[in-house]
């Protein structure tokens, strides 16, 4: 069978170059990309590459496939970042955040030169919103922006870990998810979320992405610019 997200992040791997800053993203199609940019490395077939993460999770990965890891305040900027996604439009726009990492995947690529984002065919559709849109929300008054996303109809629903605990992020926030189904006004929601008191940040992630790459269903690789 093959297997869509491990094609996509191996694939990407080639646009790595000697001497670049590699910022990882999280998740299971950045774990491949993770993988194979440590095995290539060992191989000496890249050199001089630094890497910066978009959680704990992947900075262990790196660390693990032996990549010399480093902090993005170390740096002065990314050379190139790869990511996984939720879902993703051909125009460039997408949900992350499934995984919990999305305010570091944000910030990382605000400074980054170029993101590409991994994903495998499935991912990519029409219209953006049949994934929950995960929430970034300081711990201090979040049941009551829990309340106001109620009222409003946006479905919200709190992001557990396990049975009885809520879902803390690497910056210790928690994540509200909105089930919002397939959403017209992308670019309206974004903003106002962001400006809500209280809200960190979201998983939209609009005009960030450079390139797509897709892994599609019969084991071949689509790359969108
Ligand atoms: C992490 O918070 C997310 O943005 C991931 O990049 C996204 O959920 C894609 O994850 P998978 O590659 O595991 O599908």
């Amino acid at each position: 069978m093959v297997n869509m997200k491990e094609n996509a992040g191996k694939y990407a791997v080639s646009h790595v170059r000697d001497g670049m800053v590699v910022g990882l993203g999280t998740g299971s199609t950045a774990y491949y990309f993770i993988k194979e940019l440590g095995q290539q490395i060992a191989n000496g077939d890249l050199q001089a590459i630094r890497a910066v993460a978009t959680s704990k999770e992947s900075f262990q990965l790196g660390l693990d496939f032996g990549i010399d890891m480093v902090r993005i305040d170390d740096v002065e900027k990314v050379d190139l970042l790869v990511d996984g996604a939720d879902e993703a439009t051909l125009d460039f726009n997408g949900i992350k955040g499934g995984g919990g990492a999305l305010l570091y995947e944000k910030i990382l690529s605000l400074y980054s030169d170029r993101v590409i984002w991994i994903v495998s065919q499935d991912k990519i559709k029409d219209k953006l919103g049949a994934f929950p849109i995960a929430v970034e929300v300081i711990k201090f008054g979040a049941w009551k922006l829990f309340k106001t996303f109620h009222q409003a109809g946006m479905n919200p629903s709190f992001r557990k870990a396990g049975k009885d605990k809520l879902y803390c992020t690497d910056a210790d926030n928690y994540i509200i998810d909105l089930h919002l189904g397939p959403t017209d006004d992308i670019q309206r929601l974004a903003f106002e979320l962001k400006n809500m008191v209280g809200v960190v940040d979201h998983g939209l992630f609009l005009n960030i992405a450079d390139m797509i790459i897709v892994g599609t269903s019969d084991g071949n690789i689509d790359e969108h610019h």
